[in-house]
């Protein structure tokens, strides 16, 4: 590699695999992509990439101290853009270790090498490395449906194993740039949907099951509020953060796309309904079935975005409902992808989360 690449980690998951094949797509840099290939990566995301020169894939943990030091000594990135993450609330809240062990202790050994890396760099290439830390908005708590959307200076306020490790490790970024000048930025986003997003996530599993003619899951009385972002709109703000953003800041990505979950649900029901036809008389909201709620459930998230918009001239291109409806066409396209996904690990989740659940 001549050109100074990035480092991407987590780059076979969702939204990191998305990342890094619309900067190979759009002849960014090289990337080198750590992933430790738990049950949410996929390299099948980055067939796409095979046999190109401009992708690295590693596979390894962020936590491996050893190999996070050789990588950055042999290939000298110019930024390291972390992704990698437990990022599933029930599971967290089913088995929290994981989320620690990644989330927080993996984030810090990160840092470290990626501190001492950048520590022995000069002149141009100290000054222009970046550490771009993905996070959520799952940290700011949960708001009531008449609060204000959160700012980048509203109160941490984590209610969930995951949220909580992701604060976490929000706090040591922040700590690493205030102690030792060390050039971070985090960015806290809302919920992503698209393309190769796992099936254990609200969009992807409704799509699945409502194709398999299974109950649709919805939590509690469904009136939940999440704050939808299509994924290669969040890619491009991160790119957007990567290029302009300031060094120490947090800027806030959503989409101003406020939906209940009942109503996200009955979308894609309506899209099948329209695309995939059941009998005349039968429909895909007939299968939606209330079950027990998450124990803990954030009521609503909601983003105020206008800093990055303001600062950095960021702006989603799509809405919810044209994203939706990629979002659906592509599963549409991919059920061999899906096939392959709903392997015997994620049938072993469906049970832990799903039997015996009861019903709302
Ligand atoms: P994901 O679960 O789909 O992917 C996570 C990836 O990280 C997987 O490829 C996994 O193999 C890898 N990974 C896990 N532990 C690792 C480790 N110790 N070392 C190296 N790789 C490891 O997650 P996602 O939905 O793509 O989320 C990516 C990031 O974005 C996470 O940090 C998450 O907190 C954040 N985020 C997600 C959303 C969302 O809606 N999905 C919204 C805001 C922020
Ligand atoms: O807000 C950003 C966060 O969004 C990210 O940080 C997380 O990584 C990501 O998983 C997501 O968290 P949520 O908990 O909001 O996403 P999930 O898809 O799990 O659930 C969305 C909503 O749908 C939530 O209110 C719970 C509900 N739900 C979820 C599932 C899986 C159901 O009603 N039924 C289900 O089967």
């Amino acid at each position: 590699m001549t050109e100074k690449p990035i480092l991407v980690t987590g780059g076979a998951g969702f939204i990191g695999s998305n990342f890094v094949l619309s900067w190979i797509g759009r002849k960014g840099s090289p990337v080198l992509n750590l992933d430790k290939l738990t049950y949410a990566g996929n390299l099948g995301n980055l067939a796409g990439l095979k046999n190109n020169p401009g992708h690295l894939f590693i596979k390894g943990d962020i936590g491996d101290r050893a190999l996070v030091r050789e990588l950055l000594d042999r290939h000298r990135p110019r930024a390291v853009v972390n992704f990698a993450a437990e990022s599933h609330v029930d599971r967290s809240i089913h088995g929290p270790e994981d989320f620690i062990q990644t989330n927080v202790n993996g984030t810090f050994h990160l840092l470290q090498e990626s501190r001492a890396y950048w520590e022995k760099l000069a002149g141009n290439e100290k000054n222009t490395f970046r550490f771009l830390h993905i996070s959520t908005d799952e940290v700011y708590g949960s708001l009531g449906p008449g609060d204000a959307p959160f700012t980048e200076s509203t109160p941490y306020a984590p209610n969930s194993p995951y949220s909580a490790s992701k604060a976490a490790s929000d706090h040591l970024v922040r700590a690493f740039h205030h102690t030792y000048g060390f050039p971070a930025l985090t960015s806290n986003c809302s919920n992503n949907y698209g393309p190769y997003q796992f099936p254990e996530k609200l969009i992807p599993l409704v799509i699945m099951n409502a194709l398999n003619r299974k109950p649709l899951p919805v939590y509690g009385d469904g009136l939940n509020v999440r704050d939808w972002l299509y994924v290669e709109d969040h890619c491009e703000a991160l790119r957007t953060v990567l290029a302009k953003g300031k060094p120490g800041e947090v800027y806030n990505i959503g989409g101003r796309n406020e939906r209940k979950n009942m109503d996200v649900v009955r979308a894609i029901c309506s899209l099948l309904d329209e695309l995939r036809p059941l009998s005349s008389t039968d429909n895909y909201a007939s299968l939606i079935t209330f079950i027990k709620d998450r124990p803990g459930h954030d009521r609503r998230y909601a983003i105020d975005a206008r800093k990055i918009e303001r600062e950095l001239g960021w702006k989603p291109a799509e809405s919810f409902e044209t994203g939706i409806r990629k979002t659906v066409q592509w599963y549409l396209d991919n059920m061999n992808w899906v096939a392959n996904v709903a392997s015997g690990e994620y049938q072993k989740w469906l049970d832990t989360n799903y039997t015996n659940r009861g019903t709302a």
